[in-house]
């Protein structure tokens, strides 16, 4: 098993820089490449408020931007949270989350979503939904209008009819190629049989060669608002070509996302099954009650996992990222194995930047 990286250093590439008053529109030209800042081994900054996205793409920065409008214009770290993810729900190209996400072996798009309000100490989440594009707007409802905290399958489209969402089909063409050429190849890299660290490698459900090998996509929202109330979200189209009915940590409250008011937030991608059985963002908030940092505590979680398989035994790292916040406006995210640093986009009083994290076991391939 490679070494668990020590090194704390991390990049941290911005987009713009507040000076005095933070004007938004003045950062925009700023997200260009060649604008970028690498600043080697800093801390992340703390300031509030903050909104922080797992995703990184320019839909990424488009959710960032809005939600930036919201927070600095008063609104709360809720409604900065929810508008940010439905920006990148109904995104037709984004493969991972809502609208034109990868459907399940059937080919139908179920959706996971969860949502927390610290400020509250409410939460609502919804699982295998299907036909609906924005899954934590429904959560938000399930949050604030029901005395439960999930809704799944048949139940929640129901409710989310009641509340007057449309009825769509969520599969776009490209959406629905992938899953074709997928059932084409599928016959060794499904999901049925023993889970994936149970078994050797080259026994099925482990190709790495899978042209359309499966994918974990997740989408996670965190904020901090100006009054110092802090939400999140996480929203999913789950893992791709899912036996039906297959929910992961997306919609589990402790699993995929998790808030303390009192202390930060933070949320998952990743292998889900991992996650749920880590309980790891709940984890990663009561790391940080005890005093790490946000960065400090997305590592803790991950080294708490693989020390997990190697206390049975097994040499095995699932593929996880996470990302946190904290009430201070500190951020940090981590990954367990990549060639590639995991990245997120933040959005505070210094400007719009990519962040990028450490990955605890790199791999050179
Ligand atoms: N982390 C998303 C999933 O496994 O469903």
């Amino acid at each position: 098993m490679p070494s668990p990286i020590t090194r704390r250093g991390f990049c941290h590439q911005s987009f713009g820089f507040g000076l005095g008053a933070f004007l938004w529109q003045t950062l925009r030209p700023f997200w260009s490449p060649n604008g970028r800042r690498h600043t080697i081994g800093s801390a992340s900054t703390g300031t509030t408020p903050l909104i922080i996205t797992s995703h990184r793409n320019e839909t990424g920065r488009r959710a960032m931007e809005t939600a930036w409008e919201i927070l600095t214009n008063g609104g709360s770290a809720l409604d900065a949270v929810e508008k940010a993810t439905n920006i990148i729900e109904v995104d037709p190209e984004d493969t991972s989350v809502g609208y034109g996400g990868l459907p399940n072996e059937r080919g139908v798009v179920q959706l996971d979503a969860s949502i927390m309000d610290g400020k509250t100490y409410s939460a609502g989440s919804v699982a295998a939904l299907e036909n609906i594009k924005t899954p934590s707007s429904v959560a938000r409802l399930v949050m604030e209008r029901t005395d439960h905290v999930m809704l799944v399958g048949a139940g929640a489209l129901e409710f989310a009819k009641s509340w007057g969402f449309e009825e769509e089909n969520l599969l776009t063409d490209r959406a629905r190629e992938r899953w074709l050429r997928w059932r084409e190849e599928r016959s060794d890299r499904d999901d049925w049989g023993p889970p994936d660290h149970l078994r050797t490698p080259g026994e099925p459900g482990t190709s790495v060669n899978a042209s359309q090998a499966e994918t974990h996509g997740t989408v996670n929202v965190l904020a901090v608002d100006a009054d110092g109330d802090i939400a999140g979200i996480t929203s999913t189209s789950g893992l791709s070509y899912k036996i039906p009915g297959r929910i992961g940590d997306s919609p589990i409250i402790g699993a995929g996302l998790y808030v303390n008011n009192d202390v930060g937030a933070a949320g998952a991608t990743g292998r889900g099954e991992d996650v749920i059985k880590s309980c790891a963002t709940y984890y990663i908030v009561m790391r940080m009650q005890e005093g790490r940092s946000p960065q400090e505590a997305c590592e803790d979680a991950l080294q708490m996992i693989a020390a997990r398989y190697r206390a049975v035994g097994l040499d095995f790292l699932p593929g996880e990222k996470f990302v946190a916040i904290n009430k201070d406006g500190e951020y940090g995210c981590a990954t367990m194995r990549s060639t590639r640093v995991p990245r997120m986009t933040v959005a505070n009083r210094s400007g719009l930047s990519i962040y990028e994290g450490t990955i605890a076991f790199p791999t050179d391939t």
